[in-house]
Formats: C-alpha cells, sequence, structure tokens
C-alpha cells in the first residue's frame, strides 16, 4: 500500500510573512486534523532562502520541508549554487529534481538530473524526480517516448527506486489551469510504472508517482481516484492554505478508499 503524498512547489514565491501566514493556516489544521494527515505525507518547498524558516515553523508538526533543486556537486567553487548535503544538514527532507522550469529556463539536461538525483541521494535527501512532455510533444504522439526518455536518463546511475518518487507534470498543465483528465494521467502513470518496473518489479510496486499540473482543490479528487496517482506535486494551488489543505484532505479520503 503506497501511502499518499501532496507535496506543495512554492517556486520563486514568498516573503517571511507570507511563509508564516501560510504555513500558521496550515499548521493550525494539521494540529486539528493529526488523523487525516497521518494517513498522507504532506511536504512544502519554499525558496533556499525560505528554508530554515519554514523547517522552524513546521519543526513540531507533520508537514516536511523539501527543496526545489539541489546542486549535482557536492562542494566547491560553483557560484549560486547549493548542496544536497547543506539541504540535508539544514532538516530537509525532500528534493524536487529535473522540474520542467529547471529544463526550460535554466538548460537542464537528462545527465545533469541524474547527477543530481544521485547527489541528492548520497546526502540522503527523497527525490522526487520531474517528467513530463510538451503540447507539441503530446500532439505529435510521442508523449511516452519523451517521459520514458527523462526517466531512462536520469535513472541511469545506482539509484534504486525505493528512494524514488516520481511526478508526471505535462508541461502544457503547469500553471495555464489545464489539467491532464483523470484517464490521460492514469494512462501515463500506468507507463511509468512499467518503465519501472523494468527496471525492478518489486520496487515498481512500491514507488510512489505524483501528478502536478493545475492541480486544485475541485480537481483533485478524480485525479486521486485513480489507482496509479499517488499523490501530487501542486504549484499556485499550494500558495493557497485552504486550496492547498483541502488536496491533502482529499488525498486522505483516497487513501482510505484505496485501503478498503
Ligand atoms: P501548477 O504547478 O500547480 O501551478 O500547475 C505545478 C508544478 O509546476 O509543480
Amino acid at each position: 500500500m503506497r501511502q499518499g503524498l501532496v507535496v506543495g512547489n512554492w517556486k520563486m514565491h514568498g516573503s517571511r510573512a507570507s511563509v508564516e501566514a501560510l504555513l500558521g493556516s496550515l499548521l493550525d489544521a494539521d494540529v486539528a486534523q493529526g488523523a487525516v494527515v497521518a494517513r498522507v505525507e504532506a511536504a512544502v518547498c519554499p525558496t533556499y532562502v525560505h528554508l530554515a524558516q519554514a523547517l522552524d515553523l513546521c519543526a513540531e508538526s507533520s508537514i516536511a520541508v523539501g527543496a526545489q533543486d539541489c546542486s549535482h556537486m557536492q562542494s566547491g567553487a560553483y557560484t549560486g549554487e547549493v548542496a544536497a548535503e547543506m539541504l540535508a544538514e539544514l532538516g530537509c527532507h525532500w528534493v524536487i529534481l529535473g522540474h520542467s522550469e529547471r529544463r526550460q529556463y535554466h538548460a537542464e539536461s537528462d545527465d545533469l538530473v541524474a547527477a543530481k538525483l544521485a547527489a541528492a541521494v548520497e546526502a540522503g535527501l527523497q527525490p522526487i524526480v520531474c517528467v513530463g512532455e510538451t503540447r507539441e510533444q503530446r500532439e505529435a504522439g510521442e508523449a511516452q517516448v519523451v517521459v520514458a526518455a527523462q526517466l531512462q536518463g536520469a535513472l541511469t546511475g545506482q539509484v534504486g527506486l525505493a528512494a524514488l518518487v516520481v511526478a508526471y507534470e505535462p508541461v502544457w498543465a503547469i500553471g495555464t489551469g489545464l489539467t491532464a483528465t483523470p484517464e490521460q494521467a492514469q494512462d501515463m502513470h500506468t507507463f511509468i510504472r512499467g518503465c519501472l518496473a523494468d527496471i525492478d518489479a518489486v520496487d515498481a510496486a512500491a514507488t510512489r508517482l505524483l501528478y502536478g499540473g493545475s492541480v486544485k482543490a475541485a480537481n483533485v479528487a478524480q485525479l486521486f481516484a485513480q489507482p496509479d496517482i499517488d499523490g501530487a506535486l501542486v504549484g499556485g494551488a499550494a500558495l493557497v492554505a485552504e486550496e492547498f489543505q483541502a488536496i491533502i484532505d482529499a488525498a486522505a479520503v483516497a487513501a482510505e478508499c484505496h485501503s478498503e
């Protein structure tokens, strides 16, 4: 049985005041609904500069904290970079890797994602590796080929699947208000699980697969009802406490249904 997982990707948003307000609301709900949260793991991924503040605020809660990226290098003259080990030492649990915005705006290749993945696992962080096709690729019938290549590219190293979470985030659905239909998402998740099973069938069955791309409270129940959608990577809706909490609650309901 795979535990539900809801991760908020805050991207380059926030101030100390907004982090305090947003986490304040989530933490109130966390205390009030401990039982709900027990069935679902929840995490937030603020910018690097807000990590320490978020970690302090979440210290006594069940909400974990993660980073949105890490360097592939361990230390050295890499101006502007942050090592996985530094994030682990700070107390981060998760790290998002290979997000399409990193691939698009920072020219991240599959090789670089693979190197970051190895560095993250080495440091003891739990990586969430993002894959997903563009609209043009989907329309050209290449969605599966693209996703398979991204997976293969990222998983070239000796990283065991047990340490891995994969997020399927179709680029055309990110921040656009266009969500993949539950069937489109489930189809791709089945395909991804199949790709992982080619590496290790037992671990693939236990690997959590998140869907991301315009997830919000209003559309998440149908997504979570799919057998291979184990949670969500949430962008815009993660910045609104009631929305994010509603998504966590929906994951808890889905976890209960799947376990019956
Ligand atoms: P979105 O972003 O929910 O705003 O579409 C998701 C993501 O980029 O992880």
